[in-house]
Formats: structure tokens, C-alpha cells, sequence
């Protein structure tokens, strides 16, 4: 039995690597997209070509999907039935992305939730002069988007069971969903990595190492260990009594970041659900397995 009904508007890198992975899931899934039928199935092709190439599944498995999902030229008739989940994905144009929210607004009244993939437009960008605002929200994923499971979901003046039914969908799709309670540039995640950037371009710039020496200190440090435990909890685990206690143990020149700690984050650490059964030192066990197996790939070992 199906999972969930999705329809995905724009089939270019991203529309299509997602369809794959809800279709992977077993969602009922219908392609839409301005250019040919024909050239909607060679995007989908190309993409599970790449993850049979990957390991991410079978030349059966993606032969028996391909054969599944339904394709469309007109969007009318892809919301037919209407849809859990109305998935946007074309060019990032505001003017163009708020003419296909009226359409399928028109089509589909005020009980489908359509997301958009938008790497830029806040909600409230999108939502403006729509027929039901609180159903319009971002959900950006990351790239290679078929492979990342990374799912940014924004849309702080939503219903709350708007956000947790786009949590729930994207969970069943095999994705890891996070939630943007504020409309910041760069979401989360290029509000990270945006930072982290510039600071590596900056350092190469001053003369404190090349390019390739810059990438090695990602790569093999951080990178590694960020990889399993993401920032924060990293480096929580490394300083005994919490990231507050950094100053003593290391001592001052980094203390506004201690400072930040202790103003919510220890807080929201210490406080994290005991029935997920972590402590620091299964935790600390849990990320030497996982960096042997990183080793392991880059062929260190
Ligand atoms: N590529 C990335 O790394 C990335 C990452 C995160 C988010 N995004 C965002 O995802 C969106 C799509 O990006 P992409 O890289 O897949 O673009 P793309 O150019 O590869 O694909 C866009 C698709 O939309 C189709 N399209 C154009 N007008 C349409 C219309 N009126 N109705 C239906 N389909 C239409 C095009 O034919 C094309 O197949 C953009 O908003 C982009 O900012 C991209």
C-alpha cells in the first residue's frame, strides 16, 4: 500500500531526486513538469541511475519504480485526487513560484500543504496574497538531495499540525527533518556553512594556509566528527561538566562562545530526553565506531 500521495512541481535536479526517494519509500508519486513526458522520465532515469551506481538500491527496485510513478504534462490532471504533500520545485523565481501556490490553491482548496524547495524566499515571501497562507511552507533540502537527507522546514506563522504533518511526511520519506522556528537568511544551514566559508576563504586569503591545507583541517578533524554528532554536541562532550566549563579548562580567548552556551544551549542539552538512553560515554563509544568507519571510506586504514 502506498505510503503517501506526493506531487512534485518541477522535475529538474531536485523535484526528481526527491520524487526517487519518496518513490524509494513507497509514496504514490506524480511528476509534473513543463518540459515533455519523455524528458521527465530521462530526469528521473538519470537520477536512479546515480543511486543504483551508489548502492542506494537495485536495478530491479528502480526499474519497478520507474514503471509506478505517473507522470504528467498537466498540472490539473497531476492534482487529480489531490495529494498529502504538493512538493514545488521550479527555477527560483518568486513571481513563478507564487503563480503555481494560486493554482494549486485554486485546484486543491485549503487542505493540501505545498511546500516549496527555495533556497532564498522566506514563507512570508511565498505566502503573500496566497488563498491560504498557513499551507505554504519551505521545506529546502541539500545538495546532492537525493543522497542528503537534510530537510529544512520553515514556516513560523503555520498551524503547528501544518509543520508536524510536513515532519511526518518527510520522516516516511527517509529524510531527517529539522525545523526553522525563524525566517533568517541562509535557514540553518547556510547560516552555518555560509559562516564557516567565508572564514576558510578568509584564512587562505591571510596567508595562514593554501586551499588544500584548509579542506585537510575539515576533512580530517571537525568534518569527521560533525558527521556523526553535528557542532554542538561534539563539543559538549569534550569538556567535562559542559561547554560552559570551557573557559576553566582551556582557558579565556574563546569565551563568547562559552557565553552563548551557558545562556540555552547547556540548558537544552542537559535537558535532552532521557529515553534516548545517550550518555557522554556511549555517546563517546558510538563516534569512535562511526569515525573508524569515515577511516575506513577515505582509506586511512
Ligand atoms: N540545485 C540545488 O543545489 C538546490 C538546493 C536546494 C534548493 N534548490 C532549489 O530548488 C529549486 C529547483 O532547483 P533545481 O536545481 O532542481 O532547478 P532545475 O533547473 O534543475 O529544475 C527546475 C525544473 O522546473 C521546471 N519548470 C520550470 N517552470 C515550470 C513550471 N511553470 N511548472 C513546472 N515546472 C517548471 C523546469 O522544466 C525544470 O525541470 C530552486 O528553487 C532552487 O533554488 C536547489
Amino acid at each position: 500500500m502506498a505510503n503517501y500521495k506526493a506531487v512534485f512541481i518541477g522535475t529538474g535536479m531536485i523535484g526528481a531526486g526527491l520524487g526517487a526517494n519518496a518513490l524509494l519509500h513507497d509514496f504514490d508519486v506524480t511528476l509534473y513538469d513543463v518540459v515533455s513526458e519523455e524528458q521527465i522520465r530521462k530526469n528521473l532515469k538519470n537520477i536512479f541511475d546515480i543511486l543504483v551506481e551508489a548502492g542506494m538500491t537495485t536495478q530491479a527496485i528502480a526499474d519497478e519504480k520507474q514503471k509506478t510513478v505517473k507522470i504528467s504534462t498537466d498540472l490539473k490532471e497531476a492534482l487529480k485526487g489531490g495529494a498529502d504533500i504538493v512538493q514545488e520545485a521550479v527555477p527560483e523565481r518568486e513571481d513563478l513560484k507564487r503563480s503555481i501556490f494560486r493554482t494549486v490553491q485554486e485546484i486543491l482548496g485549503d487542505k493540501t500543504i505545498i511546500v516549496s524547495t527555495t533556497s532564498h524566499y522566506f514563507p512570508s515571501i511565498l505566502q503573500k496574497d496566497a488563498l491560504y497562507p498557513g499551507n505554504i511552507l519551505v521545506a529546502h533540502p541539500y545538495n546532492p538531495s537525493y543522497i542528503l537527507p537534510l530537510i529544512e522546514i520553515c514556516g513560523p506563522e503555520c498551524p503547528k499540525d501544518v509543520i508536524d504533518k510536513v515532519v511526518e511526511v518527510y520522516t516516511a520519506m527517509g529524510k531527517a527533518p529539522i525545523v526553522c522556528r525563524k525566517e533568517v537568511d541562509g535557514f540553518i544551514v547556510n547560516n552555518i556553512s555560509w559562516k564557516a566559508l567565508f572564514t576558510a576563504m578568509d584564512i587562505v586569503e591571510q596567508g595562514v594556509c593554501s586551499v588544500e591545507d584548509v579542506d585537510r583541517a575539515i576533512m580530517f578533524g571537525p568534518g569527521m566528527r560533525m558527521a556523526i554528532l553535528g557542532q554542538i554536541m561534539c563539543i559538549s562532550l569534550g569538556i567535562d561538566g559542559g561547554i560552559a566549563k570551557g573557559p576553566e579548562k582551556y582557558g579565556l580567548p574563546h569565551k563568547p562562545i562559552y557565553d552563548i552556551a551557558g545562556k540555552g544551549v547547556e540548558e537544552e542539552i542537559a535537558n535532552r530526553d532521557p529515553e534516548l538512553g545517550n550518555t557522554v560515554e556511549s555517546l563517546n563509544k558510538w563516534r569512535d565506531k562511526a569515525l573508524v568507519e569515515i577511516l575506513k571510506i577515505q582509506k586511512m586504514l
